[in-house]
């Protein structure tokens, strides 16, 4: 008798000893547990429920299993409440935090842990379903860049031709003008057709130079898959890193830049364009709509010592929390609403800049603004002179042009706008432009598509080196971006010069006055 009462006791030492142990390992568990009963009725839960539902222990128990679920079950998936049924369920389910806000759940049920009792064990999956999402999103980005790049490429051919014949025609009615209006009022009929068709070439030149800038920028963002750095000067990027934000910008501040004077840097054009676009789609987003007049974002670069350049952009938006201000440079740390930011701003411009050699400087007062300082190496003294973009020369001689592109309209406008001027020829490939030099031809500059099929303006350029050198030295190249990785390596290695296309015929004159001088065989 005493034996088996000490037995019972043992026994019950054991039971209270195992549910203590239960106790503690329920309490300790960093998914949220809840013990239901079989009419779903939440009876029990452990912290990590009460972190995710945002509720002590009284707001939790007593509340029904079903009615935590943002939103009923689709047809044919698990239930949270399938559990009360006897069977052992798992799913996903959003259920709603006490501020409001779904939490994203991944849930399993076992029924019957002890009589009348049911286990449902959820996991928070919020973070991880963001972190997809906002991946997913990169990926977008990514391919949205590839196809820019594309894009722009296929557009500067046709837009070469366009602004280049609009030039021309300007030019030409310009010198028109005035016999014109002097017919006109001679027969006494309206004497202003002239001017008329004058303003008709100015809006289309107008129009065709957005959309040079529109492509120039699109090529200033899109990724190359293989990236060059080079000197690059700040004050054209950083105006259509601005022309690209200008949507975000204009409604909200005005646009204060202070960019004279200030050296290349070294680095990537097109992941720099990416730091300083972020970094103004960042204040601009600090600061509300409504009183561009009230704000200020200022755009400032300036040298500094030891070889460096330092770029600003400050604004006078919300200014950056204290506590935030340690974090906003961790991927997807963000303060914006969903669809806003992903947070991952910030955290690639760091590594694009670093990886330059470059270092990323902040300071914020809350409710005052907030400026971000960019240091980079300044680029050496043989960078200064970037090709194409020097001034052009006094002088001026007649020359014999060859333009060789695969594209027969560039080739024509060239021709018809310089005709007077220089002695121009056209060959529409590369192997056309060899049997002219085959046959003896001779030509003071080349201008030459980089890539075209068949022959590319590389091979072209090889093979003059071999039968006539002295050709070789006078090709300039017409590029319109999206460059292979090939032809990268050719324009590192090679010391040719390259024009953009598409190209302001003042752009070319200038060149052909400068190659043609320093050629030193003027013809007149
Ligand atoms: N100029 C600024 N003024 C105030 N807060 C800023 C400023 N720049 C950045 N922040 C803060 O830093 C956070 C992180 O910026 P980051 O550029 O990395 O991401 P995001 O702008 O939120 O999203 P994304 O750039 O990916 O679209 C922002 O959410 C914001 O809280
Ligand atoms: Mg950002």
């Amino acid at each position: 008798m005493l034996a088996a009462a000490l037995a019972r006791e043992l026994a019950e030492a054991e039971v209270l000893e195992r549910e203590r142990q239960m106790r503690a390992v329920f309490d300790a568990a960093l998914d949220a547990m809840l013990c239901v009963d079989a009419s779903g009725l939440i009876r029990d839960a452990n912290a990590a429920a009460m972190t995710l539902l945002g509720c002590g222990r009284a707001g939790v128990v007593g509340r029904s299993l079903a009615e935590l679920a943002a939103e009923p079950p689709r047809p044919g998936t698990p239930a949270l409440a399938d559990v009360l049924r006897g069977e052992r369920v798992s799913g996903a389910a959003e259920v709603v935090h006490a501020g409001g806000l779904r939490r994203s759940v991944e849930f399993t049920g076992i029924p019957d842990i002890r009589p009348g009792r049911h286990l449902v064990a959820l996991r928070d999956v919020s973070e991880r379903k963001q972190l997809h999402a906002r991946l997913a999103l990169a990926d977008r980005m990514v391919s949205v860049g590839t196809l820019a790049a594309g894009v722009a490429h296929e557009l500067n051919n046709p837009l070469a031709y366009v602004v280049a014949n609009l030039s021309y025609v300007d030019e030409q009615l310009t010198l028109l003008a005035p016999r014109l209006a002097a017919a006109r009022s001679g027969c006494g009929r309206e004497p202003d057709l002239a001017n008329a068709l004058l303003d008709a070439v100015h809006d289309a030149r107008d129009g065709a130079e957005r959309m040079r800038v529109i492509v120039r920028d699109l090529k200033t963002f899109s990724r190359p898959d293989e990236e060059r750095a080079g000197p690059v000067s700040l004050a054209p990027l950083l105006d259509s890193c601005v022309s690209v934000a200008w949507n975000e910008i204009r409604h909200r501040a005005r646009l204060v830049r202070e960019l004279a004077d200030v050296p290349p840097v070294q680095g990537c054009e097109a992941r720099l364009g990416q730091v300083f676009l972020n970094l103004l789609v960042n204040a601009a987003q600090a600061i509300p709509e409504g009183h561009a007049d009230e704000h200020q974002i200022r755009v400032s670069a300036r040298a500094l010592a030891g070889e460096r350049v330092a770029v600003e952009v400050a604004d006078t938006g919300s200014g950056i929390a204290p506590e935030h201000l340690p974090r906003i440079f961790d991927p997807f740390f963000t303060t914006k609403p969903p669809g806003v930011g992903t947070g991952l701003g910030l955290s690639i411009c760091q590594s694009i800049v670093s990886a330059m050699g470059g270092e990323i400087q902040v300071e914020s007062a809350l409710g005052h603004g907030t400026a971000f300082r960019v240091v980079l190496p300044a680029s050496g003294p043989d960078g200064a002179g970037a090709p194409g973009r020097g001034a052009a020369p006094a002088a001026r001689a007649r020359g014999r042009i060859l333009v060789v592109d695969d594209e027969p309209l560039v080739g024509t406008v060239i021709q018809r706008t310089l005709q007077g001027e220089h002695e121009v020829t056209v060959a529409s490939s590369a192997r056309a432009a060899l049997a002219r030099v085959a046959a003896g031809e001779r030509f003071d500059l080349i201008l030459s598509d980089l890539l075209m099929p068949e022959m590319t303006g590389m091979e072209l350029y090889r093979s003059l080196r071999e039968r006539a050198p002295e050709l070789a030295g006078r090709v300039v190249f017409l590029t319109g971006g999206a460059f292979t990785p090939a032809a990268r390596t050719f324009l590192e290695q090679e010391p040719v010069e390259c024009v953009e296309k598409p190209f302001e015929l003042e752009t070319i004159r200038a060149l052909l006055a400068r190659r043609l001088v320093t050629a030193g065989s003027p013809r007149s």
